[in-house]
């Protein structure tokens, strides 16, 4: 693992922080569950969960109050801080958030089990040899019937017009970082055949998965109209370029 390029990301994240949600989460709340939306009734036991690179908690948020416990893993303390604001301003209180090098974490964590991994908008930061080496670690972390849900940006075809317009007019093609920042991580999206490959090589399998195009909606809270015209736009828009993949064991 080369930890300079560890530094970038984490010195970067600890920037951004405070900007975050404003500018990623919020913006994204209702497209994602969209994205997720299959997944949750696939999930077994409900024990123990644990969110790979949490940031402000996103995973967590939606997630962790339906667990007995929750851990979440960042390198950098300014998401965590946030993180943490975030689960107390909703009454999360079963979450422990841990400062650490999430590969690191995992492979020390050698005799504890998880029903639920989560690591969403985490691998494409990761330096391609360490995903299958995080894969392959993170299935003997699984419970019986655990499941690992990954969502990452990949590469591939173009987006298409109408998915362009759409964004345009919605939060997402206005909200931007602001000031100044330090080197931004080398992130890129993902090449989904290696990606695949390397869940075949770790000898995990795919239970669910669902694909759509990057979008996001007007307002934080979008009105029962724009969710129905958003679902609209997706069906008729097949595709995109960013998958989510639900994996269990064979
Ligand atoms: C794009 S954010 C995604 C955050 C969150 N999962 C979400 O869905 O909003 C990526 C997060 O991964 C963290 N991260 C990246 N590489 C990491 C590593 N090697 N160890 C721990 N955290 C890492 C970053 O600090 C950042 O908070």
């Amino acid at each position: 693992m080369s930890s300079s390029h560890y530094q970038i990301d984490q010195r970067y994240h600890d920037e951004i922080a405070g900007q975050y949600d404003h500018v990623v989460v919020k913006p994204r709340g209702f497209p994602i569950d969209l994205l997720f939306e299959r997944f949750e009734t696939l999930f077994c036991s409900r024990e123990r969960m644990l969110d790979l690179g949490c940031g402000t908690g996103h995973m967590l948020l939606r997630y962790a109050a339906g667990f007995r416990a929750a851990l979440g893993v960042d390198h950098s303390k300014g998401m965590l801080e946030q993180a943490e604001r975030n689960l107390a301003a909703v009454g999360v209180s079963n979450a422990i958030l841990v400062h650490a090098d999430l590969l690191g974490f995992v492979q020390q964590q050698s005799c504890s089990r998880f029903d639920l991994i989560t690591c969403v908008g985490v691998l494409h930061h990761l330096q391609p040899a360490d995903v299958g080496v995080l894969l392959a670690a993170l299935r003997g972390r699984l419970s019986a019937g655990g499941k690992i849900l990954l969502a990452e940006p990949i590469t591939g075809a173009d987006e298409p017009a109408a998915i362009s317009e759409w964004n345009r007019r919605a939060l997402g093609g206005s909200r931007d970082f602001q000031g100044e920042f330090p080197q931004d991580p080398d992130e890129a999206p993902l090449d989904e055949s290696a990606w695949r490959a390397a869940v075949d090589e770790a000898g995990l399998r795919v239970v669910a998965e669902n694909r759509m195009w990057e979008c996001s909606t007007s307002a934080e809270f979008p009105t029962v109209q724009e969710r129905e015209a958003l679902r609209q736009l997706i069906a008729a828009n097949p595709g995109g370029n960013i998958l989510a993949l639900l994996l269990g064991t064979p």
